[in-house]
């Protein structure tokens, strides 16, 4: 995709529901690296903080903005489990499937989840309330299998105890 193309893209997309307010407070972001490429990481982890999420056309400003292809973007965003492309409920559930978790009873939280909510890994509800993520060790698998919610890590959890532990989201 040539820079021209980019521009075109990146102005469509932007009049399309994204508010405008948004691609000034990333720019402004931008702005404040110095346009510097080695800054990616930082400006995609302030613009999901901003959208809540990495949609096309925020990637494609930082792509133009920052001068780096957007095929190198993406490739960070998908390399590094904490980027997303796609919007995020209000909670989210990670359940850890590193070796001692799963072993542990990881998979079993992880059934639950999808028996009692309809949620596999990488899903949101409808309601945009819950989603769901796996992650890998955590550094804490002498209290596996763990599970974070909303950041805060929660140990040993149960499968039986996973209905109990979502009931707090609302
Ligand atoms: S495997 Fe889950 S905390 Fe280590």
């Amino acid at each position: 995709m040539t820079k021209a193309e980019l521009e075109s893209l990146v102005k469509r997309e932007a009049g399309t529901g994204y508010a405008p307010r948004i691609f000034r407070d990333i720019q402004k972001v931008i702005e404040d690296t110095g346009g510097r490429s080695g800054a990616l990481i930082r400006v995609l982890q302030q613009a999901q903080g901003l959208v809540g999420y990495l949609p096309p056309p925020v990637l494609m400003t930082i792509s133009r903005d920052l001068n780096i292809p957007l095929s190198e973007v993406n490739g960070i965003v998908s390399f590094y489990s904490f980027f997303t492309t796609v919007p995020r409920g209000k909670y989210v559930v990670q359940v850890c499937l590193g070796t001692c978790c799963y072993v542990r009873g990881g998979q079993r939280i992880l059934d639950v989840l999808k028996k009692e909510y309809g949620l596999e890994p990488g899903d949101t509800s409808p309601d945009g309330l819950l989603s769901v993520d796996t992650i890998r060790c955590l550094g804490a698998c002498a209290l596996a299998p763990v599970v974070t919610l909303d950041g805060q890590v929660h140990r040993r959890v149960k499968a039986t105890g996973v209905k109990e532990l979502v009931s707090h989201c609302k």
